[in-house]
């Protein structure tokens, strides 16, 4: 399939470039753009032929559900049974914004949006060009991050491109996504509202609007325990490398890796070390790369798929990397390092 590039710097004076792509949408094509979180894959979330193109161009389990994408608050009321009073504060206060809410679905939505749940994932995104391109279309936007299945979302139009040309009809490429990591996804159907997944809007900021708010027990423990939100219990966000964690006191952290990092070497491993600025010069290693100061975690969060894709285009074998603080954001960081090692962590 021939890939069509769209390539948008200044939303203002091109937003004509987006025609075309809304129109794939209509005729239920598939499309990858840009969010503040990280780059979707969408399609017209009344097709069940644009469904089945996502599914199929990344590779996705269909037991996987999307998030449809709105531009208008007004929409919602097409696609979900009703909007309970919690829901309307959060849709207040965090959209348009990094905030996915689980509400009871209408017949409107297919099952294969929803892998076969009664449920239905909606967010309103921030960014211009995914809020032109969804008003455009005139359609809910059923969008997945735009990675292939199981590798480090995109959050750049060349990770896209690398992952998804000659699969879907077109790529907007719109600069790097703000955030860098995917939404949080809130489950508001029972009494407590429920963090199924930690993303780009923090339990704390949550609570400090609607008072309790739960946190998936999966999300926090590593026991058996069958995550809510379906896609949580797939591999993810993987580099090709091995990713190693390391947690614990900061100068044993370094001192750990670096002995690792030498034996590794010594071996012919080509070795990558995940650090931030303050600790850069302390390692020894092939290729060191730092995600950000740690005293700004949203910089972090921002490098941290980045920063995955790039130790790839490196060729190491082994990524070893330091862990981080779970308050505020760090708790999404920690679960996407976490998914992104399979749990291969070395507590110190
Ligand atoms: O920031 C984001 O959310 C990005 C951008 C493109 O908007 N999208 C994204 O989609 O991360 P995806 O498909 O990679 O992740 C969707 C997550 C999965 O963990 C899925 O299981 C969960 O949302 N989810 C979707 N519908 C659900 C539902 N009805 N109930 C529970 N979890 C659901
Ligand atoms: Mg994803």
């Amino acid at each position: 399939m021939d890939t069509k590039i769209i390539t948008i710097d200044n939303i203002e004076k091109e937003s004509y470039k987006l025609r075309e792509a809304a129109n794939i949408l209509k005729n239920n094509g598939i499309v990858a753009f840009p969010t503040e979180t990280v780059y979707g894959l969408g399609g017209n979330a009344f097709s069940e032929e644009a469904i089945r193109k996502i599914f199929l161009a990344k590779g996705r389990p269909s037991d996987n559900p999307l998030i449809v994408h709105i531009s208008d608050v007004k929409k919602l009321k097409k696609l979900v049974k009703n909007v309970p009073p919690v829901a309307e504060v959060l849709i207040q206060k965090f959209w348009p914004g990094p905030l996915t809410l689980i509400f009871e679905k209408l017949d409107s939505i297919p099952y294969s949006v929803t892998g076969g749940l009664d449920t239905v994932a909606i967010r309103m995104p921030s960014h211009e060009i995914a809020r032109e391109l969804i008003s455009l279309s005139g359609l809910p936007i059923a969008a997945p991050s735009a990675n292939l299945s199981g590798k480090p979302s995109p959050t750049n139009g060349d990770h896209v491109i690398k992952d998804l040309n000659g699969r879907v009809d077109a790529i907007v490429c719109g600069g790097d996504s703000d955030v860098g990591l995917e939404s949080t996804v809130l489950d508001i159907s029972g009494e407590i509202p429920v963090i199924l997944r930690p993303g780009g809007i923090t339990m704390e900021e949550i609570s400090a609007v609607i008072g309790q708010v739960e946190i998936d027990p999966h999300i926090i423990s590593d026991a058996n325990v069958i995550p809510k939100a379906p896609g949580m219990k797939y591999t993810h966000y993987s580099p090709n490398a091995e990713l190693v964690i390391f947690t614990g006191e900061e100068k044993e952290v370094v001192n750990r890796i670096n002995l690792i990092s030498e034996r590794l070497m010594k071996s012919n491993k080509k070795v990558g070390i995940m650090t931030c600025n303050e600790n850069l010069d302390l390692y020894n290693g092939n290729e060191v790369l730092s995600l950000g100061s740690k005293l700004d975690y949203c910089e972090i969060a921002r490098n941290l798929f980045f920063t995955l894709r790039k130790f790839d285009d490196l060729y190491v074998d082994v990524i070893l990397s330091e862990a981080f603080e779970l308050s505020g954001i760090g708790s999404a960081i920690m679960n996407r390092l976490k998914k992104a090692s399979g749990n291969n962590i070395i507590e110190l």
